[in-house]
């Protein structure tokens, strides 16, 4: 008998799947490229002074346990970030402050979910919101994006197939991604309405996770869900990992803005949660605080990141698409990139053979469509610079030579 629960076998992360392969294989002396995470520190150091305000709260003796639901400071700062943005008007308690999206994920599945509930994903996904559904006996009901010259959402399919669920089972929350990961796709005001009238016409809690709000290029603008659904209930989630350039700081923010029911109820559960771990990372608050707060000092450091973001996010493009066995989208947002691979005319497998065979036979690690809900697909996180993206392309050009069917 096993001590583990039956749950704990959902709980896996494939973006990091290929990472003690890719540990051996430089352990051995090859060179391996990692285009497989979306980590932005590790190419763009945080700004200074965001680190200056971190050491600050250290030094300050700020070390000790925050109120579990965000300091006062913080909490104002986002409120201040949303009203300025997004023309909301948040009060104090519509806020909880997280350790990261991720936690946000563990809170609103602990809430919501009961042991046969749906919730809406749509593919492809972030892989990370499926673990934290399974893990309490939830099941995704999966609407889609549909790939042509963009990625447009698909909204006739999902309503189709909420029609025919027909109230048999529990649909407790819609999660949308924007902008988006993996296809960087950011979605006009138009779509966000379909979706904010179909979740209301049936009932379920809109979710926007909006975690790279600020990384838009290409001539996108982008529209927060918070703008489209007033009136609705719906939680927002950000953080400062990708905007703010601090994934190891983990803080998350948790928005839920609406004066009704069950915004209210909600509030009132996650803030129970917050208590019951009791504390955030304090000195990673304050500083958080301030990135929001010294906005001269956020616009120099966003906008450098974003110019670069877009010059390696269309580099990629450009390259992949002298790739003849690729098909390719231009991203406006965040800073994946999500080319198609023409299966018929490659001898692999599937996703999962392309990205092992690329970290094996050319060191470039990526991210398998099989683990994104994108068959045929594979993930660039396009971070690093020109010269790698360069170096990389090369060998996965090289490779799809190397596998053409004959
Ligand atoms: C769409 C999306 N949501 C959430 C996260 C994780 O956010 P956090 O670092 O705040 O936990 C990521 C990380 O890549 C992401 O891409």
């Amino acid at each position: 008998m096993s001590i583990f629960s039956r749950k704990s076998v959902y709980a896996q992360n494939l973006i990091l799947e290929l990472d003690p392969l890719a540990e051996t294989l430089a352990k051995k002396g090859k060179r391996v490229i990692k285009l497989n995470r979306g980590d932005p520190p590790r190419f763009f150091p945080t700004p200074k002074y965001i680190i200056d305000a971190y050491v600050k709260a250290l030094r300050g003796g700020r070390t000790y346990y925050s109120k579990a639901q965000g300091v006062a400071e913080l909490v104002d700062a986002v409120a201040g970030r949303y009203r300025r943005m997004y023309g909301m008007d948040l009060g104090g308690q519509d806020t909880i402050i997280t350790a990261g999206v991720s936690e946000s994920l563990l809170f609103i599945n602990n809430a919501l979910i009961n042991r046969g509930d749906r919730a809406v994903l749509f593919s492809p996904y972030y892989p990370q919101y499926i673990p934290r559904l399974m893990i309490e006996g939830g099941r995704p009901l999966f609407g889609k994006l549909s790939m042509t010259d963009d990625w447009e959402l698909d909204v006739e399919h999902l309503s189709r197939r909420l029609r025919k669920m027909n109230g048999k089972k529990q649909v407790k929350y819609m999660m949308f991604t924007n902008p988006h990961n993996p296809t960087g796709k950011v979605f006009e005001r138009k779509a966000l309405q379909e979706l904010v009238d179909l979740a209301n016409e049936h009932g379920i809690l809109l979710i926007s996770d909006e975690i790279y709000d600020e990384i838009v290029y290409n001539e996108k603008k982008f529209t927060s869900i918070g703008q489209v659904a007033r009136g609705i209930p719906h939680i927002i989630l950000n953080g400062s990992s990708k905007n703010f350039d601090s994934t190891g700081f983990r803080i998350g923010f948790m928005i839920v803005p609406g004066s009704d029911k069950v915004s209210e109820s909600l509030r009132k559960k996650f803030s129970q949660y917050a208590l019951v771990r009791l504390s955030l990372n304090t000195p990673a608050e304050y500083a958080v605080a301030e990135a929001i707060n010294n906005r001269k000092e956020h616009a120099r450091a966003i906008r450098h990141m974003v110019g670069e973001i877009a010059k390696r996010v269309n580099f990629t493009v450009d390259m992949l698409r002298e790739n003849p066995y690729i098909t390719v989208t231009r991203p406006s947002g965040a800073f994946y990139v999500l080319p198609r691979l023409d299966m018929k005319r490659l001898d692999f497998k599937g996703s999962r053979d392309f990205v092992v065979s690329a970290l094996t036979e050319k060191g470039v690690q990526m991210t398998g469509g099989y683990s994104l809900g994108a068959q045929d697909h594979f993930r660039i996180a396009a971070l690093p610079p020109i010269d790698v993206l360069e170096e990389a392309l090369t060998k996965i050009n090289d490779l799809c030579i190397k596998h053409a069917r004959k």
